[in-house]
């Protein structure tokens, strides 16, 4: 029993016992009013003097913000409390009685102030509705693979080499050798779809991205999808579902965290297959012909990807990017051999890229040889190479990010707000 089934009308005239905090408290002639969280929502609880004992009721009056509280009463409909329902309270216990002069109680501080007090930021009801929104995204997209036939292998977390570049690694010794911190579980994953045929894996993944922008966290979390025998094609039309099920699932679960956020619904209903689609040259081209300073071959950037996904209401991936832009394992375009059969996927209203994905080569010499031209060392890649030796198949997957999901759906500025403990370049505490 909690607060959100108190919202939900199914406990009214009720007697119902809060376990929570105190969010704000204030008096009215002879009567306390208190707003209270307790992790299912917010709901005001009122004290009337007539209703407890005269010890409980001086209580109330000493209680701080954030204050841990049982309190027991009976639910009432009543139109003027916040969220239409209180509770007339009939017993209060103080667990514990909060530090006085709460250090985020005034109405706004500064983001490093907030950001250096995110144990607490977390708190607060704006935050609460964003990892609300967060835990839904991530049990969509494992509901949805579940479902689906995907079985979950998890990736490891320290490697003896890199996925997406070797600018990006975090290197840690290991006892005498050293191991990276992954940047994405998809090799491993490629690994095991010969024991699965259709898998994904969903962890953390770290790159040392110099870049400070309001979009890179320097550990974020994944989930990758990878399927056998699944044409670049076959790929696109799973990402689509995909992420059509999951803005579906927010939009039925979390829509109270969202109206709360005052996100604007109309563009995440407008989601559904199939998702626009432009080639990367084509992409250039937009751009251009817009003035922006971009040459055939570069990848794009944040303005970029902004700009191209403006153009659209609906997702839209960009696919076939030059094969030099991108990474070692993509297949080449067997109608041009420049580019590769990868695609990113941009969230539309300016958010750009929240998937990345590819078809991958599954031919030995192919890979050999591409493994050579990026100058990755190849012992660390012989157990990648024998997975095209023994039972290659073509195979694709992506990699959805969590908190470019979460922000895109609801409508941040901002990343670090997206997770509950964000790492930047800037940032590793608290
Ligand atoms: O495009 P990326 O680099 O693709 C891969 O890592 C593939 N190996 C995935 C795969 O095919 N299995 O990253 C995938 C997604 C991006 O689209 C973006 O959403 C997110 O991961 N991402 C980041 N999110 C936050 N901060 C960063 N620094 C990110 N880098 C990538
Ligand atoms: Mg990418």
């Amino acid at each position: 029993m909690g607060i959100s089934e108190i919202l939900d009308g199914k406990l009214t005239e009720k007697e119902v016992e809060i376990k929570g905090w105190v969010v704000t408290r204030r008096s009215s002639g002879g009567v306390q009013f208190l707003i209270v969280r307790d992790g299912s929502g917010m709901i005001q609880a009122t004290v009337h003097k007539e209703d407890v004992a005269p010890q409980k009721f001086e209580d109330v009056d000493r209680l701080t913000q954030e204050s841990s509280i049982i309190v027991k009463g009976i639910v009432k409909e009543d139109k003027r409390a916040p969220g239409g329902y209180e509770v007339r309270v009939k017993d209060l216990k103080i667990v514990h009685l909060a530090m006085p002069e709460y250090p985020l109680s005034k109405k706004s501080h500064g983001i490093d102030f907030l950001a250096s007090l995110r144990h607490l930021w977390i708190r607060s009801p704006r935050q609460i509705a964003i990892l609300k929104v967060r835990a839904e995204i991530i049990k969509a997209c494992r509901d949805f693979l579940d479902e689906n036939g995907f079985t979950s292998t998890d990736s490891p977390i320290l490697t003896p080499s890199a996925v997406e570049g070797v600018a990006t690694l975090f290197e840690t010794p290991y006892f005498g050798d050293k191991a990276f911190l992954t940047q994405s579980g998809q090799l491993y994953v490629e690994a095991t779809i010969a024991a699965f045929g259709k898998v994904y894996c969903f962890g953390p993944t770290f790159r040392a991205e110099k870049s400070k922008t309001p979009r890179h966290l320097t550990e974020f979390w994944m989930v990758e999808p990878e399927m056998a025998f699944y044409t670049f094609e076959d790929n696109l039309k799973l990402q689509e579902e995909m992420v059509t099920f999951t803005v579906k699932r927010v939009l039925e679960k979390r829509r109270r965290e969202l109206e709360f956020l005052k996100r604007d619904l109309v563009p995440l209903r407008k989601v559904e297959p199939p998702f626009y689609r432009i080639s990367y040259t084509e992409a250039v081209d937009k751009l251009q012909k817009a003035g922006y300073n971009i040459e055939w071959g570069e990848d794009l950037g944040a303005p970029h990807e902004k700009f191209i996904s403006l153009q659209f209401e609906k997702p839209v991936f960009v696919h076939r990017y030059p094969a030099k832009a991108k990474a070692f394992y993509m297949q080449p375009d067997p109608e041009n051999s420049q580019v590769v059969l990868c695609a990113d996927l941009m969230a539309p209203e300016g958010y750009g890229e929240i998937i990345g994905g590819s078809e991958r080569i599954c031919d030995l010499k192919l890979l050999e040889k591409r493994i050579e031209e990026f100058g990755l060392p190849r012992e660390a890649y012989e157990w990648y190479l024998d997975l095209r030796k023994y039972g290659a198949v073509p195979h694709s997957g992506f990699g959805l990010g969590i908190e470019r999901t979460v922000m895109w759906i609801c409508k941040l500025k901002h990343i670090r707000e997206t997770i509950p403990f964000p790492r930047t370049i800037t940032r590793i505490y608290p």
